[in-house]
């Protein structure tokens, strides 16, 4: 089935200060507002979600929140609010990245309820799954997939799934010099479709989007993108300045249009 290719940035904390992230915003709707082939969404930390939502919410540039608190708003000191992120009209929500599990101790009972929430609200979910080293053992690497997206995934219908935005970050590629090899990563992508369709059905399994997330850069974008489970990639640190994320995004739509 055909899937429009998506393309964005987890900028992290690495851009704190209110102008960076306006001017970061600036650069991506000069660079790619009029881009037709590619989604594109751009992920702020969630202080400078305000300024650059007045950037980009008339725009064709998606952007959303790094997080998300797993229930209304209420009494959850320090969470992100999905009442803050509806209002700013943020269309994405990053829930239960590698380092939300690690550093701050995500359960995956809550990553399910901030999916369910999300969905509930209709701001995509971008759910990160990916296991902690390389495993070359496919039926292993399918069970592992398995038993975090049935947690993680626990209660959403086979309709909502059509909003949901796998991204594929194996925890071992995560802030290193290079990506993931492609063929092991495409290998995942198609475990990872497959889990969706055996669960959810065909109709829906197949509307998920699945993205790669890890070291990605220009240089293995091509190759990582060029296969039909890969609907596009997450980039982190090889993005941060605006023209070699453009560089990145033009090596996907390659990929995808010649696929085509
Ligand atoms: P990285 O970050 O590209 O800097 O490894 C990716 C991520 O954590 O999403």
């Amino acid at each position: 089935m055909e899937r429009k290719p998506i393309v964005g940035i987890n900028m992290k904390t690495y851009q704190p200060l209110p102008n960076q992230a306006v001017s970061y915003a600036q650069s991506f709707l000069d660079l790619m507002g009029s881009e037709k082939d590619i989604d594109i969404f751009y992920i702020p930390t969630a202080p400078l979600l305000y300024p650059v939502s007045k950037i980009l919410k008339n725009s064709s540039i998606q952007y959303g929140a790094q997080n998300c608190g797993p229930t209304d708003s209420g009494s959850l000191t320090g969470e992100i609010a999905i009442d803050s992120l509806e209002a700013l009209q943020c269309s994405l929500v990053i829930v239960g990245h590698y380092e939300r599990r690690n550093l701050f101790f995500e359960s995956k009972d809550m990553i399910a309820n901030k999916v369910k929430l999300a969905l509930k609200r209709d701001i995509s979910p971008i759910l990160c799954i990916g296991e902690e080293e390389k495993i070359l053992d496919l039926t292993i690497r399918k069970e592992i997939f398995q038993k975090d997206m049935e947690e993680c995934l626990k209660g959403i219908g086979s309709k909502e799934v059509s909003n949901l935005i796998i991204a594929y970050e194996p925890f071992w590629a995560i802030g290193k010099e290079e990506s993931a090899d492609p063929e092991y990563v495409h290998d995942s992508h198609q475990l990872l479709r497959d889990i969706l369709v055996e669960t959810f059905g065909e109709e829906y399994g197949e509307q998920a989007l699945i993205i790669y997330g890890g070291s990605v850069s220009q240089s293995t974008a091509y190759d990582l993108a060029n296969h039909k489970e890969v609907d596009g990639l997450f980039v982190g640190r090889f993005g941060h300045v605006p023209k070699r994320f453009q560089q990145i995004v033009e090596e996907v739509k390659k990929a995808k249009l010649s696929s085509k």
